[in-house]
């Protein structure tokens, strides 16, 4: 594997224990309002972050590259409303989203298909990703501070698999 694609891959495990970390701190958020929904949504979404660096991870793995763990940064603390969470939300995933097409990009000028096929995954995920953090967003712009509706939301969060 080409050097500059083992470092971005490296990168991107980075990004999305990152991505983990922000949302579990979303969690932590949530539950300190006793929000449990909105807490079991994004502890949900932590999980699929870690996944996600882990196939990353075995992708290098399988292919013979040394997996380079980097020192991660806590992307957000303090909200002041679960509007604010999710606007974070969507606006970090299409941060994802570009990182994920800068991949493809390079993979291409490369001409490594084996990581265009991995990355293939990751393009149709990156789809729902957005879709997921925008529908709940484009509720709760709707729902403004109204307490009935956010626990209406609270509760459909709470249904997450
Ligand atoms: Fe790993 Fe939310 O993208």
């Amino acid at each position: 594997m080409n050097e500059k694609l083992v470092k971005a891959f490296n990168d991107q495990i980075r990004k999305e224990i990152e991505s983990a970390y922000l949302y579990l701190a979303m969690a932590a958020y949530f539950d300190n309002q006793t929000l449990e929904g909105f807490a079991h949504w994004m502890k949900k979404q932590a999980q699929e972050e870690l996944n996600h660096a882990m196939k990353f991870y075995e992708h290098l793995n399988e292919r013979g590259a040394r997996v380079e763990l980097q020192p991660i940064s806590l992307l957000g603390k303090d909200w002041s409303s679960a509007l604010e969470v999710f606007k974070q939300t969507y606006e970090h995933e299409q941060k994802v989203t570009q990182s994920i097409n800068d991949l493809v990009q390079l993979a291409s000028e490369l001409k490594d298909n084996a990581a265009l096929v991995f990355l293939n995954w990751f393009v149709n995920e990156q789809v729902e990703e957005e879709s997921n953090a925008q529908k709940i967003l484009t509720l709760l712009e709707r729902i403004k501070d109204n307490f009935a509706g956010i626990m209406m939301l609270d509760r459909e969060l709470a249904k997450r698999e």
